[in-house]
């Protein structure tokens, strides 16, 4: 019998298609995601679970899975499941590392060009039949990105690749990470600063932090009030990292000049969101990995993590390395 295997949304073939040659599949069917009561009725019986960010699996829904033995995440992130909990449970934990960081760096410059050169506003203004004088010389005035400082909280593999890019750009480069990093400070030609410095001095500030306690809020209206006004936030990390309150007041009082936002505190965020009636955000439904081949990418390094495990061998990219000192890489089944 193979194992059983539930999967919390459609993922892209090329990952599924390696699911379904080696396990049992529950294929959740809707779009929208399963509630909380939904995934514990669906995973009582079942050997793994693929899951999404938007599913919440802690301790109760755990303890609904007597057999759950992986949950393999598609995405970097994993805020959204209880990992202590897991790892007490003997349970392994993977996600989509790697894979998606150059597609994510692409999609945090977007933004940063977007809001900086206006392009929403510009757009709109065309479509909307507003462009009546042919050029005038102070038409949508922008910022440059060439030259500027960018300021990168978190240099990880993402804020890494976003400084490559930014070298292009001929930008000055400050970076702040609870952890200092000077082998890429040497390699990328970039320069560690505190936090309030990197505020203060940045012309743009790029977010890729995970969601932690620490970081929860990280941006809030002291660290606002110490930008530029002439200061660009972007935010492709975790929504709660910024709190929208705050944001709303520096966007809406000319605190900072403008914000490029793909993830919220709340997702979906409501359309009565105050941040949405602001000309100066440009805003995505959380899509910075989504490109085509990269969410293959993704699926696959899914499937490989739970075939990995379903041969006795350690996943490709394991979050929770302590789980190998609870329990043997072994179906919870056949333990
Ligand atoms: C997306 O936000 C991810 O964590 O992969």
């Amino acid at each position: 019998m193979k194992p059983k295997i539930f999967i919390s949304r459609k993922i892209p073939d090329r990952g599924l298609n390696k699911i379904k040659e080696y396990f049992d599949i529950d294929l959740w069917p809707k779009y929208a995601p399963p509630s909380k009561k939904q995934i514990i009725r669906r995973i009582k019986n079942v050997d793994g679970m693929v899951s999404l960010l938007s599913d919440k699996i802690d301790a109760e829904v755990m303890d609904a899975a007597p057999y759950l033995s992986i949950i393999a995440q598609l995405a970097v992130g994993y805020d959204n499941i209880d990992i202590n909990e897991a790892t007490k449970r003997g349970i392994y934990v993977t996600n989509t590392p790697e894979v998606l960081t150059e597609t994510t760096a692409d999609f945090a410059w977007t933004l940063m060009m977007a809001v900086a050169r206006r392009i929403v506003e510009a757009d709109n203004y065309v479509r909307k039949g507003k462009w009546k004088v042919g050029w005038h010389p102070e038409m949508f005035l922008g910022y440059d990105i060439h030259d500027a400082t960018l300021g990168i909280i978190g240099l990880g593999r993402i804020g890494s690749a976003i400084a490559r890019r930014a070298r292009g750009f001929n930008m000055k480069i400050l970076y702040y990470d609870a952890i200092r990093r000077e082998d890429i400070e040497k390699e990328l030609g970039i320069i560690y600063t505190d936090i309030d410095t990197l505020l203060k001095e940045s012309d743009i500030v790029t977010l890729h932090v995970p969601l932690t306690n620490e970081t929860k809020h990280l941006i809030n209206e002291e660290k606002l009030k110490k930008m530029k006004k002439n200061a660009i936030l972007v935010n492709t990390s975790r929504g709660p990292v910024i709190d929208e309150k705050a944001l709303y007041k520096a966007l809406k009082e000319g605190w900072i000049a403008g914000a490029g936002l793909d993830v919220f505190e709340k997702e979906p965020t409501p359309k009565t969101n105050p941040l949405l009636k602001l000309p100066n955000i440009v805003v995505a439904p959380h899509i910075a990995s989504a490109s085509y081949e990269t969410r293959s990418r993704m699926a696959e390094l899914v499937a490989e993590n739970l075939i990995a495990f379903h041969k006795g061998e350690k996943p490709p990219t394991l979050v929770n390395s302590e789980v190998l000192n609870i329990r043997p890489i072994k179906w919870k089944r056949e333990a």
